[in-house]
């Protein structure tokens, strides 16, 4: 690419003063192909138009899940607060991105108790004082992606109860502060593992955070366990979640047969799960949803 033509990433603005010193220092990267470490894909880097699109998509997000934790209370049905926050994502000109996503029935996720996610809204969940719920929402505005998920407590629930999605938390906020430009994925998830393991929880690795924004879900895939200086190149101007799933006992974890969705802890122990949309910057991170 020439100094003076079009920068790759869309811009619109002259290469030479945009991403040429980025693809120099990519250039200068040795990457260890025996530790996995892997060269991030040009497709998965957001311009400035992209990142404002993610941003405004992410106020509309946080709002919705602001809108579900004011209706968490003993006796109401998940299908009332799917509703109602389908209709206040429409009503903002947006689209609810898990509702037909890959066959999925419902506008967004509430997962209970030994629910570890993907938990379908339906009349027949009725929250019970004690229950720990995580609500998931991702919302697509002007074909932009941003999602986050929360962890709500009905009433007052157990010492254990609480403690887990205190720990869950920590997690999700160790593993973004491991997050650097020019560090590596594999740093995210061995953070997030020794912080739930040191609490005597366990995490799940069959599921894990993306790449977000032009689409629901981007390379990378981020484990939540791993080894660091592993896996891809995290760079200025990648989106991606982080969203660590902490179970209370092991970590393994089944789909329901009959829905093909629900995904529950093997043993039956309660699981608790915290979701931010971050992006990368050349100063560290910034939140885009949460
Ligand atoms: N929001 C989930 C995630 O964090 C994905 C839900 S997909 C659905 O990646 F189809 F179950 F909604
Ligand atoms: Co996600
Ligand atoms: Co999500």
């Amino acid at each position: 690419m020439l100094r003076n033509e079009e920068c790759w990433c869309g811009s619109g603005r002259k290469y030479k003063k945009c991403h040429l010193a980025f693809d120099d220092k990519l250039a200068s990267m040795k990457f260890d192909f025996m530790k996995g470490q892997v060269r991030p894909p040009k497709k998965i880097i957001k311009n400035a138009a992209d990142i404002e699109g993610i941003r405004q998509s992410g106020v509309i997000n946080d709002a919705a899940l602001d809108l579900a934790g004011s209706m968490v209370k003993e006796g109401i049905d998940t299908l009332a607060i799917n509703d109602a926050v389908h209709e206040f994502i429409v009503s903002h000109g947006a689209i609810p991105a898990c509702l037909d996503y890959e066959g999925y029935p419902k506008s967004i996720c509430i997962s209970l108790n030994d629910v570890v996610c993907h938990g379908i809204p339906s009349k027949k969940t009725v929250l019970k004082e004690g229950d720990i719920l995580n609500i998931d929402i991702t919302t697509i505005l002007n074909g932009y992606y941003a999602d986050a998920s929360r962890m709500f407590i009905v009433g007052k629930t157990s010492p254990e109860a609480e403690r887990l999605v205190q720990v869950a938390k920590e997690c999700m906020e160790i593993g973004i502060d491991a997050v650097k430009p020019w560090g590596y994925v594999g740093d995210i998830g061995e953070a997030v593992d020794k912080h739930a393991r040191a609490n005597g929880c366990s995490v799940v690795t069959e599921l894990g955070g993306h790449g977000v924004g032009k689409s629901f879900h981007e390379e990378p895939f981020v484990p939540h366990v791993g080894k660091a200086g592993t896996g891809m190149l995290l760079v200025p101007g990648m989106v991606l979640t982080v969203e660590p799933m902490i179970n209370a006992g092991r970590y393994k974890v089944d789909v329901d047969k009959k829905d093909g969705w629900t995904v529950r802890t093997r043993d039956h122990s309660l699981s608790a799960q915290w979701e931010k949309t971050i992006l990368i910057t050349e100063a560290g991170v910034e939140i885009m949803s949460s």
